[in-house]
């Protein structure tokens, strides 16, 4: 399958690997295209660079791998028509560093980031999922020693985020995947970074995971 990735950052570079890897058209879209030299050559040149609208142009799917502040951004120059009708799994947090650490939440409680991206995109079928945890898991959850972790998802589009779910299981190893609902659970899923963060600080790895147990 034909991927776009938005983004240059851990995030696009380690999804990026894993879906090459897998055997998919990988293209990662960034403004800079020389920062990803050394990661292009990582993975033996089978990934493609380009602008945003390059690789938006070019996905089936599309990944939205940017930063909080600079998602909307990304996406506008990506270009509406080449999001329209597509899956956009949207990886991004709201994450406001202007006052250092830790980040403070730019919009939370009653909006999120998913559905700003969500009610600018009205024809994109986004899928917010992967934005609780490490960029390395994401690719390989079965490499955390205590076992089965959760994963969330929301989306408007039942149709989409079951192809989504579907992939993950299938390709990434994902077992306990969390269907939340409409994309407004991207206000929670949202909101639990504070509390991530705050782990991560404490046990000074990004390699804590959620685990629901029911
Ligand atoms: N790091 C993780 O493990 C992790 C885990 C879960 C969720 N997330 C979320 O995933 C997203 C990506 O994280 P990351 O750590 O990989 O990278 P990042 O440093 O948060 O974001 C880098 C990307 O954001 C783009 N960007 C920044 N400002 C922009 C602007 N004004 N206009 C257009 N693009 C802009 C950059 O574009 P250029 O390429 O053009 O510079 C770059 O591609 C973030 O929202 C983060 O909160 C990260």
């Amino acid at each position: 399958m034909k991927f776009g990735i938005l983004g240059s950052g851990m995030v696009a570079t380690t999804i990026g690997a894993k879906l090459i890897e897998l055997g998919h058209e990988v293209m990662l879209g960034t403004r800079s295209p020389d920062k990803l030299r050394d990661w292009a050559a990582q993975v033996g040149g089978k990934a493609q660079i380009g602008s945003f609208e390059a690789a938006a142009r070019h996905g089936d799917w599309l990944v939205n791998a940017t930063s909080g502040s600079g998602a909307l951004e990304a996406l506008k120059l990506a270009g509406e028509a080449n999001l329209n009708g597509k899956i956009l799994i949207d990886i991004s947090n709201p994450l406001d560093f202007s006052q250092g650490m830790p980040p403070t939440l730019f919009v939370c409680n009653t909006d999120s980031l998913g559905e700003q991206i969500q009610r600018t995109y009205p024809q994109a079928k986004v899928v917010k999922t992967f934005n609780t945890l490490t960029a390395a898991l994401m690719v390989d959850p079965q490499s955390l020693s205590e076992g089965e972790h959760t994963l969330f998802i929301c989306g408007d589009d039942p149709d989409a985020k079951a192809q989504v779910i579907e992939f993950l299981s299938s390709e990434m190893g994902w077992r306990d995947v969390i269907d939340l609902g409409d994309i407004s659970s991207a206000r929670a899923t949202e909101m639990l970074l504070p509390l991530w963060i705050r782990l991560y600080m404490k046990f000074g790895t990004p390699r804590v995971q959620f685990k629901i147990v029911r």
